[in-house]
């Protein structure tokens, strides 16, 4: 082994405490002690975890607690220890992480997250706190797993105005929707595995109802266009209620049912929201399965650039972990935001009713003539036209239709719907999403 490097503050030892010693925390162990020697090649340090903050420390443990370390239930305790430089907080939730990161920032220790809710929801207030400290805090592992997509905005790409980013932003959705899809599971038992595998939150509300891939979505809207789209005004719409149906019409008509979080600049304004969003097949993100992720951007110099690989899981997220830490270990200088200011100012925002795109619609009605005339009315009075129609299961009392349409913003598609609910057409509430 050659001798290692010395780093900029002249250390060879990066002490991590490490809050959390679940999924994550027990996959960067093991990481950490696969590759001990080609990290001390890559940094010049040896990175050594020196405690673990867990809720039980009785519990039974994926990957055994590294030669060394100690495991504590005391938040206190975890950071008094001068020798830590690292904390490194991969527990999730928002209030006890927030409070133990401002800890460690105001104690002068760097930190590195993969907690995407806490930095959405209250992150602009810590990353002030690590300037006036002069720290790191980075959060590749936030956003997309192992896929380097952060600091790829912040530091490769930082030169190019970003138009647009389109992404598969969680990889439990991912999992639901092409495991519906390719093995027509039901959606419990594809969750189920989806947890299983290790990819859910501890609340799997946040994958199935879209607030993850929200959480994602506001961190990229930061770093992509320089300002903040406060995740409580983000539309946001999840997979719990995308229904068997619906993903077989989608491929008769050339589409898969994807969760897609989308921003773009259009006018000046930032539209940009969460949504099932069907995605023409020969799309490479409809081509995107499993717990992958994929992220497409375009820049006004780079063009479009698409970035894929594991979403979630065990070692795809410590990757990313690890990768922060190593930068942290070289003595990098800290590029928490991306831009000098270190508080984004607030986005100029699209009302959601403006944004337009093309949609496809479910209807359910009663097989009588002219139903079809009269639902394309409704759509008219709105402006909206039928680009394809398929009516199917001819003569039983309730049939569906489903119908692709051309570019409609989200108010006309909502005015249609109560329209066809006003006039008696449909029998049952209309199912409608967007086409990418
Ligand atoms: P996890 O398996 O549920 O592990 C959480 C760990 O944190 C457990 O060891 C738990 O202790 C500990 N913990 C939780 N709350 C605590 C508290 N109040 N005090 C002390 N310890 C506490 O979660 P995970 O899947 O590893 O996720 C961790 C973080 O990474 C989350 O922010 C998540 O959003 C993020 N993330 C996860 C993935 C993924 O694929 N799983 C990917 C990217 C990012 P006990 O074990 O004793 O209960
Ligand atoms: N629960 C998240 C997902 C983990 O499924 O994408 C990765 O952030």
């Amino acid at each position: 082994m050659q001798e290692a490097m010395s780093v900029p503050n002249g250390k060879k030892r990066l002490v991590l405490a490490l809050a959390g010693y679940g999924t994550v925390g027990t996959g960067l162990a093991k990481v950490i002690e696969e590759n001990r020697d080609w990290i001390i090649e890559r940094s010049g340090s040896e990175v050594v975890i020196k405690s673990i903050l867990v809720r039980d420390v009785k519990k039974p443990r994926n990957f055994p607690v590294p030669a060394g370390a100690t495991l504590t239930d005391d938040h206190e305790a975890l950071l008094n220890d001068p020798e830590v430089d690292v904390l490194v907080e991969l527990m999730g939730g928002i209030e006890a992480p927030k409070k133990l990161i401002a800890a460690a920032i105001r104690a002068g220790k760097h930190v590195v997250t993969a907690n995407k809710a806490l930095l959405a929801e209250q992150g602009l207030e810590l990353f002030e706190l690590a300037a006036e400290h002069g720290v790191h805090l980075k959060y590749e592992a936030s956003v997309c797993g192992a896929i380097p997509i952060l600091d790829t905005l912040k530091e490769n790409l930082a030169g190019n105005r970003i138009m647009r980013l389109v992404g598969i932003l969680n990889g439990t959705a991912n999992y639901i929707l092409s495991e519906m899809t390719s093995n027509k599971l039901d959606f419990a038992t594809a969750l189920k595995q989806a947890q299983e595998l290790g990819y859910a939150e501890a609340d799997p509300t946040l994958d199935i109802e879209g607030l993850d891939a929200a959480h994602k979505l506001c961190l990229l809207t930061r770093l992509a266009f320089g300002v903040n789209y406060p995740f409580e005004q983000l539309p946001v719409v999840g997979v719990s209620k995308v229904e068997p149906e619906d993903i077989e019409f989608a491929r008769e008509f050339g589409y898969r049912v994807k969760l897609v979080g989308q921003v773009q600049e259009v006018d000046g304004k930032i539209e940009a929201g969460v949504f099932p969003t069907l995605v023409h097949h020969t799309y490479l993100i409809a081509r995107v399965g499993g717990a992958y992720n994929a992220v497409r951007l375009e820049g006004n110099a780079c063009g479009p650039i698409f970035l894929h690989g594991p979403g979630a899981g065990d070692l795809p997220t410590a990757s990313a972990v690890l990768g922060d830490i190593l930068s942290v270990a070289r003595g990098a200088y800290p590029n928490n935001t991306g831009f000098v200011r270190q508080v984004p100012p607030l986005a100029n925002i699209m009302s959601p009713d403006e944004a337009s795109s093309k949609y496809y619609f479910r209807v359910i009605v009663r097989d009588v003539p002219g139903v079809l005339r009269d639902l394309a009315g409704a759509l008219a009075e709105q402006d909206i036209s039928i680009a394809q129609a398929i009516q199917k299961e001819k003569g039983a009392a309730e049939v569906p239709v489903v119908f692709l349409t051309h570019e409609a913003t989200a108010r006309a598609v909502k005015a249609a719907v109560e329209g066809m609910k006003a006039k008696g057409l449909v029998v049952r509430e209309p199912v409608y999403y967007r086409i990418l």
